[in-house]
């Protein structure tokens, strides 16, 4: 490989805090849900079985009764982080934040499934954590998607995990800003260039206050919150999910539950066509406040490859425009097109590549049996990591690592997919 395997290892061993990962230390002090997920299939190549598992129990510890796995677990404390539990105001035992992340968990689970070598420990493992995991799926379709129109929505940036994509710069910008003073802790850690705008701060933190004041309520919030955005990434990732849990599911469970995630499923592959957009060639966003599509082309539009939501002339047409998305930026995949008037190869969710994006589309990719561009999204990739660090995300144009160093789901992807 292109890295350096024990260095990968290591990255996890550091990060441990005993049963959970920190994406980064300082910057990322509590676990993350998505990168949660993305961690435990490092868990698994490092060769730890048990701790992989653990890593998602430890996730599922932070479910919220109404089936919600949110954002971030708070399970100790740090004073590097800002919004923390107090800010949030959620009063469970275990401290969390309100919002949820890109539901990747239940296709993680399907693979350390199928991988593990300890089989029993693994059907014990999958017992436990079905429960939870069907409830978090029920969740996502019951209270994020209560018109039944098969397209889920979301009520943060931060809930994509994609928090500065141009896409949300339109619904963002009619949210009220916060009234109060507060000290960001990020670019503390990280070069202000290579994060989100203060007014865009401004307005993730007015949502957090929001969520409270409505006491998490969710007809409440679904009727007034001031974002609610349809987003490609997390239809297309949750669609996967469902497919992966319906899988694990079968011989095992067959009730109402499995019957209804079905239907889900069936609804958004009935409803995908809403956000294809023709004049881009790409999927995208939409806001549900103003029914307009969110004219921008960025790697939530590719993603529903990875969940088999696009048809085979979608496929194609996607395919073809990454032929000049990755000559622009050759240390793709740009998260926002190279060409787009909003792209900053550095900066978060504007631009940069993420490595375990890249691995999601590459498996889209393949299933749409394109196995050249698969690779070449691999090799990019690589060529990210040959500077020897496992950084956050890379700048998209000249390789070069950003954000948070010494990063899990880098270090993690890495390990699974390009070892
Ligand atoms: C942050 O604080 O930047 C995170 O992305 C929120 O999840």
């Amino acid at each position: 490989p292109v890295f350096d395997i024990e260095h990968a290892k290591r990255i996890l061993r550091d990060n441990d805090l005993g049963g959970y990962t920190v994406p980064t230390k300082g910057l990322y002090p509590f676990q993350w849900n998505w990168d949660a997920a993305i961690t435990a299939l490092g868990w698994m190549e490092a060769g730890d079985e048990p701790r992989a598992w653990l890593e998602l129990e430890m996730l599922l510890k932070g479910q919220w009764d109404n089936g919600m796995v949110p954002h971030i677990i708070f399970h100790g404390e740090a004073d590097t982080y800002f919004p923390g539990p107090e800010v949030w105001g959620v009063e469970n035992a275990v401290k969390t934040s309100a919002i949820s992340q890109p539901p990747v968990l239940a296709t993680v689970v399907r693979i350390l499934f199928e991988q593990s070598k300890d089989r029993a420990l693994a059907e014990q493992k999958l017992a436990a954590l079905l429960p939870g995991t069907i409830a978090c799926h029920l969740w996502w379709y019951r209270e994020r998607d209560p018109e039944n129109t098969g397209l889920v929505c979301s009520y943060h940036p931060w809930e994509s995990g994609m928090d500065n994509s141009p896409a949300w710069d339109h619904p963002l910008s009619a949210v009220p800003t916060v009234d109060w003073e507060y000290t960001r802790r990020d670019t503390g850690h990280v070069d202000a260039a290579e994060r989100p705008h203060k007014h865009q701060y401004d307005r993730y933190i007015y949502l957090v206050d929001f969520f409270k004041r409505n006491r998490f309520d969710s007809d409440a919030i679904y009727k007034s919150c001031p974002y609610r955005v349809q987003d490609i990434g997390i239809i297309a990732i949750l669609q996967r999910a469902n497919t992966d849990l319906l899988a694990l599911c079968q011989s095992r469970i067959d009730d109402d539950s499995t019957r209804s995630l079905q239907a889900s499923s069936a609804r958004t592959a009935a409803a995908i066509n809403e956000l294809w957009s023709d004049e881009l060639s790409c999927f995208v966003s939409r806001d549900t406040l103003t029914g307009q599509q969110l004219k921008t082309i960025s790697c939530a539009g590719v993603l529903p490859l990875f969940g088999e939501l696009a048809s085979p002339a979608q496929a194609s047409a996607i395919n073809e425009s990454l032929d000049r998305w990755i000559d622009g930026a050759p240390f793709g995949l740009a998260s926002t097109h190279p060409d787009s008037e909003t792209f900053e190869p550095q900066r978060y969710w504007r631009g940069p590549s993420w490595l375990h994006i890249n691995w999601m589309i590459a498996l889209g990719l393949e299933a749409y049996q394109m196995p050249e561009r698969a690779e070449q999204l691999k090799q990019v990739s690589e060529a990210c990591l040959e500077n020897g660090d496992f950084w956050e995300y890379y700048n998209s144009v000249t390789g070069e690592g950003c954000g948070g160093g010494e990063f899990s789901w880098t270090a993690a992807i890495a390990l699974h997919w390009l070892k």
